[in-house]
């Protein structure tokens, strides 16, 4: 992903191992600070992974396929009592977050590669190759995603997005935004209809920091603006990212994905979802069988905003003290009102996902 730091134009992913130091892109602090969030252990990882330093389905994949490796890196002990750590090191950062379903996917997958080591010293080198493999597998299939999903994108296009699903979100590229860059790559003209995406403003924050680096034109909307512009015939085409998607084509993404969709279906626009095949959950029959995150009430009760002078992020309340609140952090928008499903193997009406798990030709199936 491109970004400016200091008029200097320079190319990042959002997370990658050096050493066994895992390095994240801070997106507490964007858009006002960019800054790299060095882990130095696979706790620490965990907690960036809990607290939202790194978030987006395919970014927490990664994460947490690199903080594997650094919890394997930092195994001293007898080897026979490898296995007892491995699983536990797995449920720990299973207890991150529950609802995005990269996060175990790419858990299992670093397990499975290490779990039959000949010794501490092979367990080692399985982890730091896999995870690496991992994240550059993660980014090439949101890459294809774009390159697939750029066909939906005609010149001068009106397009709505919810939440973050660029490049922050992914190892790079991103997947709802990844078509939306490589449009802009080959020199389509669009304007993006951004959702600020309360309460954690991943729209406002830092799809619109993304559009910025990248010079593509957008607009910022209240979150209940977007009915309004669908309906004045403002909008051609959404496309948004999951968090999970189940067998039967049911979407898990940012809480307010369900309501667009519903109006997306009544002013006749095309919705589209995007996600690589390690967000679709295949052991998963419905969406209704997909855990929510219900997180922090205080998110809904107050914002969070850079303040100039401190130079740091700080917290400010908007509502009555003692008010209560609710906070999902997901929802679930049934198959029916999905177009397609952009994936790196092709684009997949919602009910034909089950056909995408023989089609897979990715070495993370
Ligand atoms: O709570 P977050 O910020 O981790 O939620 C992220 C989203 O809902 C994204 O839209 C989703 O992960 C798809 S993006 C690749």
């Amino acid at each position: 992903m491109k970004a400016v730091i200091n008029g200097e134009i320079r190319d990042y992913q959002t997370v990658w191992m050096e050493d066994d130091v895992v390095c994240l892109i801070n997106q507490l602090l964007l858009p006002h600070r960019f800054e790299i969030y060095r882990s130095r252990g696979y706790m620490e990882t965990a907690d960036a992974i809990k607290n939202m330093i790194v978030r987006g389905a395919p970014a927490i994949g990664a994460t947490a396929s690199y903080g594997m490796a650094q919890a394997i890196l930092e195994y001293d002990s007898e080897f026979n009592g490898f296995k007892a750590y491995l699983d536990e090191v797995r449920e720990f950062f299973h207890q991150t977050r529950p609802t995005a379903y990269d996060l175990f996917h790419a858990v299992e997958h670093i397990y499975n590669k290490v779990i039959e080591s000949s010794d501490i010293k092979d367990a080692r080198q399985k982890a730091t190759k896999e995870s690496r493999r991992y994240a550059e597998e993660s980014a090439a299939m949101c890459r294809r995603i774009g390159e697939i999903g750029e066909d939906l994108l005609e010149n001068g296009m009106n397009i709505l997005t919810h939440c973050n699903a660029g490049a922050l979100a992914c190892v790079d590229y991103g997947t709802a935004l990844s078509p939306l860059r490589m449009a802009h790559y080959n020199k389509k003209k669009m304007h993006v209809y951004v959702d600020e995406t309360r309460p954690r403003m991943q729209g406002s924050r830092l799809t619109a920091w993304e559009l910025l680096q990248e010079g593509i034109d957008y607009s910022i909307i209240a979150d209940n603006a977007a009915g309004y512009f669908m309906s004045k015939g403002e909008i051609d085409l959404v496309i948004i990212g999951a968090d999970r998607i189940a067998l039967n084509g049911d979407v898990v993404n940012k809480i307010g994905s369900y309501e667009k969709a519903v109006v997306a279906r009544e002013n006749n626009i095309p919705f589209y979802v995007a996600a690589p095949h390690s967000t679709i959950d295949f052991k998963c029959k419905s969406g209704k069988d997909i855990k929510i995150e219900e997180r922090n009430r205080e998110e809904v009760l107050g914002m969070l905003g850079f303040d100039r002078e401190r130079k740091e992020v700080r917290k400010i309340r908007t509502s009555p003290g003692g008010s209560n609140a609710r906070n999902p952090a997901f929802d679930v928008t049934p198959s029916e009102y999905i177009t397609g499903i952009v994936t790196e193997e092709g684009i997949y009406k919602p009910d034909k996902i089950k056909k995408l798990r023989d089609n897979i030709r990715s070495i993370l199936s």
